[in-house]
């Protein structure tokens, strides 16, 4: 991995930071894109005793304005992007807005990965081959497009699955439009593991959450072989479930509701990830 620049949302903890300590390990510089500077200082500070390099990037990705911001110091800084990771993710008990006016769950779970992603496009490219991670679970929960904001209707739980829902889609979708550009796009369930992801869910989610649980070291290693295994390299619109490439709920497959949330996502983000269209 040397020379090569991975970029890892939600690098502060739990999978995202055992996934950048790992991949810097490998000689990958790794951008850690946290909320909050400190922590991602403390990360850093890890990965440069252990001999590896890495740069923090504070950015909050419910909020288009700072993905951008951060999108144009990650430019800046780095011509070319190897591998990009979304994994952040937050869980919300009740509804609640952004200051953008957006669901918390819906703008930081996939409309921020979806702005970033465009903006990073051209680096994503210079790159190639080059990868795009997108951290996830095999939800089988409809999305309902009539209301993408929770308005009308609000589960917590539904609404976080329909959130790993929008992921799925969003990696198919993005694969097929880079179809034979070098940027290939792959899911990856890393299994259930220990972190503070659903530290406010109901109790009895986070007692069976924790039954069986791995160490979020562990469940890194599938985040570390989808982003460098040589085996993969041409291997993209794949959903692995630990290292085992799986199928996922029809919802996902279904091409016109992958479009409906494309469109609806651009229109969202005011961002757009054309279909590649050659050299
Ligand atoms: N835990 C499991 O069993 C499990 C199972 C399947 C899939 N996953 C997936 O694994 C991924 C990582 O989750 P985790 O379990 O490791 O949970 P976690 O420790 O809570 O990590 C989530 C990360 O996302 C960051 N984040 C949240 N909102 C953000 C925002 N607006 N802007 C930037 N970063 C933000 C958090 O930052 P802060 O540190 O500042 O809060 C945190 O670093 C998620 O995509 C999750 O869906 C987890």
């Amino acid at each position: 991995m040397t020379g090569q620049t991975h970029l890892v949302t939600g690098a502060s903890s739990g999978l995202g930071r055992a996934s950048a300590i790992a991949l810097a390990r490998l000689g990958a510089r790794v951008v850690l894109l946290v909320r909050d500077r400190s922590r991602g200082d403390e990360v850093r500070g890890t990965i440069l005793r252990q001999g590896g390099s890495a740069d923090v990037l504070q950015a909050d990705l419910s909020s288009r304005a700072s993905v951008r911001r951060a999108a144009a110091e990650v430019l800046g800084a780095h011509r070319r992007l190897d591998v990009l990771i979304h994994n952040a993710a937050i869980y919300t008990p009740r509804r609640t807005l952004t200051g953008e006016g957006l669901e918390t769950m819906l703008a930081t779970n996939h409309l921020g990965p979806f702005l970033l992603t465009a903006l990073l496009r051209g680096a994503l490219l210079a790159a190639k081959p080059s990868r795009v991670i997108v951290v996830t679970a095999p939800s089988t929960t409809r999305i309902d497009f009539d209301d993408i904001q929770g308005e009308r209707r609000f589960g917590s739980l539904s609404r976080f699955g329909a959130t790993k829902m929008a992921n799925l889609m969003f990696t198919y979708e993005l694969a097929s439009r880079l179809a034979g550009s070098g940027v290939t796009a792959n899911a990856v369930f890393p299994g259930v593991f220990k972190s503070g992801l659903m530290d406010a869910a109901p109790p009895l989610i986070r007692w069976l959450g924790g039954l069986r649980a791995a160490s979020a070291e562990a469940a890194a290693e599938h985040i570390v072989q989808a982003a460098t295994d040589p085996a993969l390299a041409d291997v993209s619109g794949v959903f692995f479930s630990g290292r085992r490439p799986a199928r996922t709920a029809p919802d996902s497959l279904a091409v016109d509701l992958r479009e409906r949330l494309w469109d609806l996502s651009e229109g969202l983000t005011g961002a757009s990830i054309p279909h590649w269209a050659g050299d």
